[in-house]
């Protein structure tokens, strides 16, 4: 294995898109970011110096950093911010891990402007288990903002209001032709007729799901949150933000232009959506270069069945260890609430995090951010950061799918720092149930520290006498989308000591309190204890 040596400069650039110049917040100057290519085993060390005024953090998204917890990058979960004008090394081996991953900063909205891709090669001499393509490219879907989007949280998630939908949704950063001064921020693949290409779709998305589909083309998906998967071929995929998906896709139509369509999945009842399609295009050698690209066509907004269709899909190639006995078995509901207010005023004086009116929560809590990072609290055992009673069930049971009758007093959440503690190696088993308390809608569930088995999910309430398990070749992922007005079953081994924090990577969600954290204790031996911080570990 090699060491790979990155400096990524956190800086303020200048970007003009749609018409419009902003200051943003950008690795290197470039958006989306530089690109980190490595093999498996590899070790990745990546300083991380902050020249902009914000707060950092850089978190690894699906690398499952063994005995590295203090390298995650959650601000306040494993470090606290790298703050103005300092500087944090990053320094952690892929062990046993390749595939499509990518990096973001995870501290605020930041992410919206500061990802890259994060690609991981077999071990030299190892092939793929599928035909070698002729070339690679990497698709990052994402949302733009005109405005700058950290005050975005600020003035309206933080404080439990709504947020504006995204002004555009991106491909590698371009909007393409259907916005506004965009017809030459166009992302675009060259492909000769016959061949096959290994695209590695990563949804960097804030606050929004994405269908993508490529016009005439069928998409085989091989690989998913960078674990193989059996060949499954379809006309589309959908992506939840923190999802990666690679496909396979073969020129193998007549010569010409076609677009590579990305737009909204939007699950929830009456939410507003971003619904101009971003394009890019994916275009033949002999083509005509001015021709417009043929249209593809993607799902209806809120097509639920597609989604399904997808999940249904998604097999592992070569599961390892699938859990089929449990230890710790955890009935977690997943929803919004809509918090009392004691004032007249709009978002002041309610229940809801920094007294808004808006909140989200995991078993009726809403997660609170501590002052200093969970990892040390826990480590240097510094007394009042957290609590360690995190309910293992629900605070109150009803028709978690149709609401509660009693609204709202049953749906009031509690905010709080609540954690779970798990011992090392029990093997765990988390059923996630999406609630209707405000309206149902598939949440992207994404689970720092571990891969997780999916080995089951169907609509409504959960039922254990009616679910049926997959315990043969379920996919092996990071992050689930749990199917609005359904439930999932993901199963893992808590064996990598430290603090995971588990949330919806919706980062509106985020800010209203959908997360909590479990604590993995040590081990016996050395190899299964936490390694101790970091010298340059920032400070709160
Ligand atoms: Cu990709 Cu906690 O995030």
């Amino acid at each position: 294995s090699t060491s790979r040596f990155y400096d990524f400069k956190v800086q303020t650039t200048r970007i003009t898109k749609l018409c419009n110049t902003k200051n943003m917040v950008t690795i290197n100057g470039i958006f989306p970011g530089p690109v980190i290519h490595a093999q498996e085993d590899d070790r990745i060390v990546v300083k991380v110096t902050n020249k902009t005024p914000y707060n950092t953090t850089i978190h690894w998204h699906g690398v499952r950093q063994r005995r590295s917890c203090w390298f995650d990058g959650p601000s306040y979960i494993t470090q606290c911010p790298i703050q103005a004008g300092q500087t944090f090394t990053y320094d952690f081996t892929l062990v046993n891990q390749k595939g499509t991953f990518f990096w973001h900063a995870h501290v605020s909205w930041l992410r919206a402007t500061v990802y890259g891709a994060f690609v991981v090669y077999p071990k030299t001499g190892v092939p793929y288990p599928f035909t070698y393509p002729h070339e690679e490219h990497i698709i990052i879907l994402g949302e733009y903002w005109k405005q700058d989007v950290v005050q975005i949280e600020r003035t309206t998630a933080a404080s439990g209001g709504s947020p504006p939908v995204a002004d555009a949704y991106t491909i590698n950063g371009n909007p393409g032709p259907n916005y506004n001064c965009s017809n030459n921020d166009v992302y675009k693949i060259d492909v000769v007729p016959g061949k096959t290409y290994l695209l590695r779709l990563i949804s960097a998305g804030l606050n929004s799901e994405n269908f993508f589909a490529i016009a005439n083309h069928k998409l085989t998906i091989v690989e998913a949150d960078a674990e193989y998967t059996k060949p499954f071929t379809t006309d589309r995929v959908m992506l939840g933000p923190g999802q990666a998906i690679n496909v396979l896709v073969t020129a193998d139509q007549a010569i010409g232009k076609y677009s590579m369509a990305m737009g909204p999945y939007s699950s929830a009842k009456g939410a507003a959506f971003q619904d101009t399609l971003a394009i890019a295009h994916f275009k033949y050698l002999g083509a005509v270069t001015n021709s417009v690209s043929l249209p593809a066509q993607l799902p209806s907004v809120s097509d639920n069945l597609v989604v399904k269709t997808i999940m249904d899909g998604l097999r592992s190639l070569n599961p390892v260890n699938v859990p089929t006995e449990i230890d710790t078995n955890f009935f977690i509901t997943i929803g919004l609430n809509v918090q009392k207010c004691h004032s007249k005023t709009p978002n002041q004086n309610c229940q809801g995090i920094n007294h808004g009116v808006m909140a989200a929560s995991m078993n009726n809590i809403s997660f609170i951010m501590p002052k200093i990072s969970l990892l040390e609290a826990y480590y240097k055992k510094i007394n009042g950061s957290f609590t360690e009673d995190f309910p293992g069930v629900p605070l109150k049971f009803y028709d978690f799918v149709n609401g509660p009758n009693n609204i709202p007093n049953d749906t009031q959440s509690l905010n709080g720092t609540r954690v779970k503690i798990l011992e090392y190696g029990s093997r765990v088993q988390l059923i996630l149930q999406d609630t209707g308390t405000v309206t149902t809608e598939n949440h992207p569930i994404h689970l720092h520290g571990f891969s997780f088995y999916v080995v089951g999910y169907g609509t409504g309430n959960y039922n254990p006498q009616a679910a049926r398990f997959n315990l043969v070749d379920p996919p092996y992922m990071n992050t689930i989308g749990v199917p609005v007005g359904g439930w999932t079953a993901i199963r893992f081994v808590a064996d990598n000591p430290g603090v995971w924090f588990m949330h919806c990577h919706l980062d509106i969600h985020q800010s209203w309190g959908l997360g909590t954290a479990f604590i993995v204790k040590n081990g016996k031996g050395e190899v299964e204890t936490l390694p101790p911080p970091p010298a340059d570990l920032p400070r709160c």
